[in-house]
Parts: structure tokens; C-alpha cells; sequence
């Protein structure tokens, strides 16, 4: 069962006596917080995704898609996991021991083992995987040639669409034993289910996409920008057009979120490899596969790594500079494209550029997850915690990312308070409002270091 949202809420969880004394609540709780037909679906989704185990091994998604942290996992966070936790199910559990997961592979890189091209050949048909977060959905599933899910755009099983993909995953990470058998070692989710979860998913982050360039404050973040944009030198705007997941406009191989050859795999000292372990190369979309991969967001990005489907990248900086790299110069992509090739502060300045991006997606879902919480009845309590602990872990993770990058060290210091006021929000029951609205004030303080005023 989940144990995903409960360990940072128990923290700050406050005796719910107080709030049985309030014994205000006499509507029901489908009433007081889901007015709303499409609201009740969306956390019907959220609790088959965080607690779901489909009769399988006892995972659920939420045991690689963390709610507290950008619903993904990297080495870092799974070192603060217990060694019983679900994701660890090669570890403990004998019919999963060979050919399920590499826990040397996850446990130092964060890759998760997958059958993209099926369960034939279960010893030597597989890829190792980094977690992708499931952020800004709406914005980053659909092309010209249909929906593309996950690393290589064919994730999902039959029409790879964000619905299906559930399905897959249930396939490939819920299993009892390496068979496969549904109903003998998990069930499919029914139709119902499917919805609701991707009701859920497409709920999660951005709604919209940024409209570049944006009215940015700092120096290097701004020149950062200008070289993403600029079709001459960065170009990367080409393919992640806003610092999403779509091709710009015009794009001759079509429009939406493609897939491109960029020659990730091509580099020659991938982590994984290096550790000697079996690592069959990844060749991306398709069964054979042609070698591309889809196109990410990258406004998610900076605290979401490590980088590309492989995990083989660390920081954003590493990141950016892949571009200048021979691996991608040579490849079908970047030899088409007459190559990328940035200085050392050109590359600097585009990481920097995609830190404070994501910091300031940071500050607004802060706001948001801020402005929906201290509104709460009887049953509404532990939702309000869960809130307040995201926006905890949110607001960590932009002081992190601009502070790694040395970025607006003002801004930082704002969100040190904000972090300070949501945790005494979360211990407080009756002066929470003052304390949330007060979080709200400094997160717009913050932004207003970056960036220019917008409505
Ligand atoms: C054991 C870890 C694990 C579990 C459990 C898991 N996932 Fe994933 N998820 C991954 C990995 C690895 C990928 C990348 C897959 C690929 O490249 O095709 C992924 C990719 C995805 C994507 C594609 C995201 C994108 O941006 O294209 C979606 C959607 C998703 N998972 C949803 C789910 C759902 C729904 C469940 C539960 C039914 C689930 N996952 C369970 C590891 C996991
Ligand atoms: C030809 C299209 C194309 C261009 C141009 C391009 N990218 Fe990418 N980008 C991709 C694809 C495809 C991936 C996924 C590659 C993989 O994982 O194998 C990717 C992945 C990334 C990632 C990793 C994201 C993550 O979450 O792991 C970053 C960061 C990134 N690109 C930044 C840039 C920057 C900065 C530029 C410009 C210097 C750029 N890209 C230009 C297509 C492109």
C-alpha cells in the first residue's frame, strides 16, 4: 500500500482532535470538497495512483512517481527510503530476483528496468530507464503522428496514449513473478480506472505553455534565454519550443511533442556503463526500434534530474553542454541541424536561464497549492497537510535550484521565509490563514526578483 504522501505530512500533523470539537461538518465529504463531477474523478485518480496495487506485488505508481518529489525518484530520494519500500521488490521478494529489476542500477542511478520491445527475450531485451515526472501533461503527449508517452514515445501499449499507458505500467512493474499472468500475478485497471488516473495526471503542473521571451530580471538567465531562442546559435527552441515538450511551428517532420535521434546513447562514459553491469543499448522508439527519442519539457526540468532517458547526466548545467558534445553534433538530429555549439558561458547562461524557469513554475504551483489550502471541514484536513507539504518540497526545490546555479540570491533568501511560513502553516490549525497568506506574499516577492511585473 502507499506510503508516499503520509511521511512528510505525519510531521506536521496536528492532533485532529480539535477539529472533531469544531463538529461542523454535516455535509458529506463528496459535497464539502468535490462539488464539481470532473474534481471527483481527478482525486478519485489520485487515490488509485497513490494507493493501487492492481493484486500485484505492492507497488502502486506513486511508488516511482512521488507526490513529494516532482513525482519522480532519483538516487537521492530513494536513499531516504526504507529498504522494505515496494520499489525495492527485486531486493526482497525470490520470483523477482533475476531479469525484473538491477537494484545496483537503481539504487546508484535511479534506472528502473523496462521491456520496451516485449517479454520474449527477458534476459537481454530490456533498457534501463530513468523515472520521467508526469508533470504538464496536456501540454506534452500529442503530434502530428499521434500521442507519444514516455522516453522513446512508445511507452504505452496499442494507441501509446496517456490513458493507455497505465496499462503498460501495471504490465511491465506491478508483476508478482517475471509470467506475467493477469489475474495470477496483478489485474488490469478497468475502464473507470483508467480514466480517473488520467483524469489525475492531466491535473498534475503546468496547464498552459510559457510564451518566451519572458521579462526576465537577471543577467545571465536572460542571455540564457536569448540563446535558447535564437535559431542561429542555441536552437533549441526549435525542438522545445517555449521550453516545452512541442517542435516549433513549421517543424518539417510535423508538429507537437516528436521524437528526434539526438545521440544520447552515443556518449562514450554512461554512469550506468561504467558499473560493468549488463546495459543492452536503448534504441528508442519502435520494436525494432529507429533510435529516437521524445522530446521533454524542459520548464519541469532543472529539479528534475538527472538527465535524459538514460539517466546519464547529472546536472542541468551537464545537461546544456551535451549539445556542444560530438555525441550530438555527429547524430541524425544535430548534424541536420548544422550542429550546436556553445561557449562555456553560453552554456552556463542557458542553464541558468532553465533554473530560474523552473523556480518561477515552482512559485506558482506554490501559490496555487497556498491558495487552495486553510480551507477545510471535518475530512478535509489531511488533504490540507498533503498540500502544505508539497508546497514545502516545492519551495525547497527552487531555493536549490536557483542557489545551485548562484542565481538571485535575494529570491533564495525570500523563499527560506516562505518555506520557514508554510512549515509554521501545516503546526498550526487556527492561525494557518495568516501564516498561508503571509507564504503568499513572500513567494510573489520572489518572483518580483525575476521577473518583470505580469498581471
Ligand atoms: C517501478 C517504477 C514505476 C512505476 C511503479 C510506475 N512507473 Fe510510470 N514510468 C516509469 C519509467 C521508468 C518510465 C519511463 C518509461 C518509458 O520510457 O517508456 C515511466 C513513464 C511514465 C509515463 C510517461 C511520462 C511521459 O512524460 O511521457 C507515465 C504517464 C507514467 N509513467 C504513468 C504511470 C502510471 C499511471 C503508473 C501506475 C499504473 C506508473 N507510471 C507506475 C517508472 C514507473
Ligand atoms: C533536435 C531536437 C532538439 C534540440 C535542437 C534540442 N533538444 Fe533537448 N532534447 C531533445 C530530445 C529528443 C531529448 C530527449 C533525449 C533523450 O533522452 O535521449 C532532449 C532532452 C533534453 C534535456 C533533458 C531533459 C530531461 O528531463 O531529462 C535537456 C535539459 C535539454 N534537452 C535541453 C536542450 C537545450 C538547452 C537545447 C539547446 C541548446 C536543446 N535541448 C536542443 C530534442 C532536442
Amino acid at each position: 500500500m502507499s506510503q508516499n504522501n503520509s511521511h512528510n505530512i505525519k510531521r506536521y500533523a496536528v492532533v485532529p482532535l480539535a477539529l472533531f470539537l469544531l463538529g461542523f461538518s454535516t455535509l458529506s465529504q463528496s459535497q464539502l470538497f468535490f462539488p464539481d463531477r470532473q474534481e471527483a474523478l481527478i482525486e478519485r485518480g489520485r487515490l488509485i495512483f497513490f494507493n493501487e496495487t492492481f493484486n500485484g506485488n505492492g507497488r502502486t505508481c506513486g511508488t516511482c512517481h512521488r507526490a513529494e518529489n516532482n513525482m519522480t525518484i532519483d538516487p537521492a530520494f530513494i536513499a531516504t527510503l526504507p529498504d522494505n519500500d515496494p520499489l525495492f521488490v527485486a531486493e526482497f521478494n525470490p520470483d523477482l530476483q533475476e531479469n525484473f529489476e538491477n537494484p545496483r542500477l537503481m539504487r546508484e542511478f535511479g534506472l528502473v528496468l523496462e521491456n520496451q520491445d516485449g517479454f520474449n527475450d527477458l534476459a537481454s531485451n530490456f533498457n534501463m530507464r530513468g523515472v520521467p515526472h508526469v508533470l504538464a501533461q496536456p501540454t506534452s503527449v500529442e503530434s502530428d503522428l499521434g500521442p507519444r508517452t514516455g522516453w522513446a514515445g512508445d511507452g504505452a501499449p496499442e494507441d501509446g496514449s496517456l490513458r493507455a499507458f497505465a496499462i503498460g505500467a501495471v504490465k511491465q512493474h506491478f508483476t508478482k513473478t517475471p509470467n506475467r499472468k493477469e489475474g495470477a500475478d496483478f489485474r488490469f485497471p478497468t475502464d473507470d480506472e483508467l480514466d480517473a488516473l488520467e483524469a489525475f495526471q492531466l491535473s498534475l503542473g503546468r496547464q498552459q505553455e510559457l510564451e518566451l521571451p519572458l521579462p526576465l530580471k537577471g543577467t545571465v538567465a536572460k542571455q540564457g534565454q536569448e540563446i535558447f531562442l535564437d535559431p542561429a546559435t542555441g536552437k533549441c527552441n526549435l525542438c522545445h519550443f517555449n521550453a516545452g515538450a512541442n517542435a516549433a511551428p513549421g517543424n518539417p517532420f510535423g508538429e507537437g511533442n516528436l521524437n528526434f535521434n539526438t545521440g544520447v546513447e552515443d556518449l562514450r562514459h554512461q554512469p550506468a556503463d561504467l558499473t560493468g553491469e549488463k546495459m543492452p543499448p536503448d534504441d528508442g522508439f519502435g520494436s525494432p526500434g529507429d533510435g529516437t527519442f521524445n522530446t521533454p519539457s524542459l520548464v519541469e526540468a532543472a529539479d528534475t534530474g538527472p538527465f535524459f532517458h538514460n539517466n546519464a547526466v547529472e546536472t542541468i548545467e551537464g545537461a546544456v553542454a551535451f549539445y556542444n558534445d560530438d555525441a550530438f553534433n555527429e547524430s541524425p538530429a544535430g548534424f541536420g541541424l548544422g550542429g550546436i555549439h556553445l561557449d562555456a558561458t553560453e552554456i552556463v547562461a542557458v542553464a541558468a536561464f532553465l533554473r530560474v524557469i523552473n523556480a518561477l513554475e515552482n512559485i506558482r504551483q506554490n501559490i496555487e497549492l497556498l491558495e487552495a489550502s486553510g480551507h477545510f471541514g471535518f475530512f478535509g484536513f489531511q488533504r490540507d497537510q498533503t498540500r502544505l507539504a508539497q508546497a514545502i518540497a516545492e519551495t525547497e526545490d527552487a531555493r536549490e535550484v536557483l542557489a545551485g546555479g548562484g542565481l538571485h540570491p535575494r529570491a533564495v533568501a525570500h523563499l527560506k521565509k516562505a518555506e520557514q511560513l508554510t512549515r509554521q502553516a501545516a503546526s498550526s490549525l487556527f492561525g494557518r490563514h495568516i501564516f498561508i497568506n503571509e507564504a503568499i506574499r513572500k513567494h510573489r516577492d520572489t518572483r518580483a526578483v525575476m521577473i518583470d511585473a505580469q498581471s
